[in-house]
């Protein structure tokens, strides 16, 4: 029988109706049954529950562009993003493809080091520790992949693949407590045990995810981030993995960054969410005000309802973005969305607005929003 996507031994994706999986990309048809974002008072920059875990301050990273741009052009990956992310909250990041959200993951978890700026977990510096404590951080801040398995030995079964994290932290003392690890991790993660022995050909790209986030929750981390978890996955299966990850934040309660680059797929999973366009933050605040009322031009657009500036186009209310993102070779001056935001001015082009709580919003229990635009909340 081939592998499924469905979990095949008890687990919390299990919850999922088999055949009546809702579809990611249509919101309101998520079934997480206690979504996490109901747990509290969020701000844009403050905790879900006590101090900030990863906290990033002014981070910037460039690349070196390639051959034919001139030798000297860098592209511009992420540039200047201020971030926390705090235990027992997820943090959707969005933005479209080539905005630096895979730069940012990488930055975030250290395997990348900024070109200035921080980013520090528990005070570590991320991008700089190194020994002990570069040990303690691998096992504290964890990744998942888009297709985690993809790039491992196609030889090795899933019970190594789970395990080599445990191997490397020396986590488990002999043969049997890492079996049993590996299947309590596979249980956890909507997988029977009895799959351990199979080798990564033999399961469907859901089941592959699920091992993938089996293999980062092997150290018990405190932060994982998921960089487009779920955007390789048939539509079908993407929502099972998007309720397994918010079951197990809630349950584990870890802090979770993910990314994607469709809004819906994050909404109902995410207590905050931050908007990335060309290597900036556009805007971040708690998921019910950014998807309700969203104060950013790029964000309204993402979320299909900018408004229209020329009267000729008046009577149509919602306009798709235009064309693509410029080149981060060479970002538009100024506001970076300028040359693509219907509600541009002059000033756009010339002065890049700072990410600041709008002027017309007024404070509310889920806490306050940022927006980096000059023009913030105007209809
Ligand atoms: N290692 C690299 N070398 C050169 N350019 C890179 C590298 N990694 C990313 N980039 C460039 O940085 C920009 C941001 O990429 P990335 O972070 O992957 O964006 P996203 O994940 O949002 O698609 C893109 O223009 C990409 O081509
Ligand atoms: S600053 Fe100007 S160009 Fe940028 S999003 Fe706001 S209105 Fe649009
Ligand atoms: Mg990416």
């Amino acid at each position: 029988m081939p592998p499924s996507d469905h979990p095949a031994g008890p687990g919390p994706a299990s919850a999922d109706p088999a055949g009546s999986t809702p579809v990611v990309g249509t919101p309101t048809a998520l079934s997480v049954s206690a979504g996490p974002n109901t747990s509290g008072p969020l701000t844009a920059d403050s905790p879900a529950n006590g101090e900030p875990l990863l906290v990033a301050t002014g981070v910037r990273k460039t690349y070196r562009a390639g051959r034919g741009l001139g030798g000297r052009s860098r592209v511009h990956a992420v540039d200047g993003v201020d971030l926390t992310v705090s235990a027992g909250e997820t943090l959707g990041v969005v933005g479209e493809s080539g905005c630096g959200k895979s730069t940012l993951a990488r930055l975030l978890v250290g395997l990348e080091r900024p070109d200035s700026g921080q980013v520090r977990y528990a005070g570590l510096d991320v991008g700089t520790a190194r020994g002990v404590r570069r040990r303690e951080l691998r096992r504290a801040v964890q990744m998942v992949f888009q297709d985690p398995v993809a790039s491992l030995n196609p030889r090795m079964p899933i019970l190594d693949v789970v395990a080599e994290p445990l191997d490397v932290h020396r986590l488990a003392r002999g043969a049997t407590a890492r079996r049993d690890r590996v299947a309590e991790l596979l249980e956890m993660v909507g997988l029977s045990p009895d799959m351990m022995r199979r080798f990564p050909h033999e399961f469907s790209g859901g089941q592959r995810q699920r091992i993938g986030i089996a293999r980062a929750l092997a150290t018990e981390p405190r932060v994982v981030v998921c960089d487009e978890p779920v955007s390789a996955l048939d539509v079908s299966v993407q929502a099972q993995v998007v309720n397994l990850l918010a079951e197990l934040q809630q349950r584990l309660g870890i802090a979770l960054v993910f990314i994607a680059h469709d809004l819906g797929v994050v909404r109902h999973v995410s207590h905050r969410v931050a908007v990335m366009y060309l290597g900036r933050l556009a805007e971040l605040g708690p998921a019910a005000t950014v998807y309700q009322d969203p104060a950013h031009p790029y964000t309204r657009a993402l979320l299909g309802s900018v408004p229209v500036r020329h009267p000729r186009e008046r009577g149509r209310e919602r306009i798709v973005l235009a064309g693509d993102p410029p080149s981060p070779v060479d970002p538009p001056s100024g506001c970076r969305f300028h040359t693509r935001c219907p509600i541009a001015q002059d000033v756009c082009g010339r002065d890049a607005p700072a990410l600041l709580v709008p002027e017309s919003d007024t404070p509310t229990a889920a806490g306050q929003r940022l927006a980096a635009c000059h023009f913030a909340g105007t209809p």
